[in-house]
């Protein structure tokens, strides 16, 4: 314990990755945790690991089965005092020939999943007893600067950055704050399948426990690591040059391309 009342913690996307990695570090700090996703096996492996997570598995698309969900999250408790909303996907379009119906699917996790699990966890954080209730919301840094292929995923994380912002204003008159938390690349199942450099690469307990440390002071942004922030804000500044130098990278092959880049 960390000295610290312990707190119910909702988290989507545990099955692996920075979701699983989250779950783990809360649930060692104390915390009550409930884990989501779809895959069940993976949850009750992580459930297995501390008597702290409770597995509860979802798939966050699914609005009819989300609706009944709230009724089972209440078994555990009868209400939440933080969410991270972390569960995502990530197609690329692949051009001159793009899968256009990537798009549809990305955000219907990343986006309209995401909304499902607000509109069922917010009724269960206005019951919260702790002083502030929070939302925290794992988007990304993807929104800094646009990439090439990373339409679907960019977008539908853009989405959600607008999303929360807005959402964080209609909630202060609740007391329930809102953080958005924006990484950098992290070594997960999600960017493995990844075949572009990914500068400043991060381990995922490392990035995880950032994340924690973070949200715990309940910015409304935390984004991470600092030097891609610094790499991105080029975008903006010379528009032109950004896109030259990610058309270069893009043709470049992963592993002759220097640090943090993994097949
Ligand atoms: N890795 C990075 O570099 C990076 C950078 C910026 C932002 N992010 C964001 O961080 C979050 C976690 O990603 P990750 O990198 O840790 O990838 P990951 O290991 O692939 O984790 C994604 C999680 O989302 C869950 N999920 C996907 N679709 C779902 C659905 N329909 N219903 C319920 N759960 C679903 C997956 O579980 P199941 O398959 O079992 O459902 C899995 O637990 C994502 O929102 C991602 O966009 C990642």
């Amino acid at each position: 314990m960390n000295g610290k009342t312990p707190k119910v913690i909702w988290i989507t996307g545990a099955s692996s990755g920075l979701g699983r990695s989250l779950a783990l570090q809360l649930a060692n700090q104390g915390n009550r945790v409930i884990a989501s996703a779809r895959n069940q096996a993976e949850l009750e492996k992580l459930a297995a690991q501390n008597t702290n997570i409770v597995a509860l598995p979802c798939d966050i698309t699914d609005e009819e089965a989300m609706q009944s969900l709230s009724s089972r999250i209440e078994e555990i408790s009868p209400a939440l005092d933080q969410v991270i909303l972390n569960a995502g996907n990530c197609e690329y379009l692949d051009f001159p020939d793009p899968d256009w119906s990537a798009v549809r699917r990305v955000m219907e996790v990343n986006f309209f999943g995401t909304l499902n699990c607000v509109k069922l966890a917010l009724p269960l954080l206005k019951k919260s007893n702790s002083d502030r209730p929070h939302v925290v919301a794992v988007v990304s840094q993807v929104t800094a600067a646009p990439f090439p292929r990373a339409e679907a995923y960019g977008a539908s994380k853009a989405a959600m950055r607008y999303f929360f912002d807005s959402l964080r204003m209609d909630l202060a008159a609740d007391d329930i704050d809102v953080t958005v938390v924006n990484p950098g690349f992290v070594d997960t199942p999600l960017t493995r399948k990844n075949d572009f450099p990914m500068p400043f690469l991060m381990q995922v307990d490392e990035a995880a426990e950032r994340i924690v440390k973070n949200i715990a002071a309940r910015p409304r942004q935390y984004s991470f690591p600092l030097r891609l922030s610094a790499l991105l804000s080029l975008s903006k500044i010379l528009p032109g040059v950004w896109q030259k130098m990610v058309a270069a990278d893009a043709a470049m092959p992963a592993k002759d391309s220097g640090e943090g880049v993994s097949k």
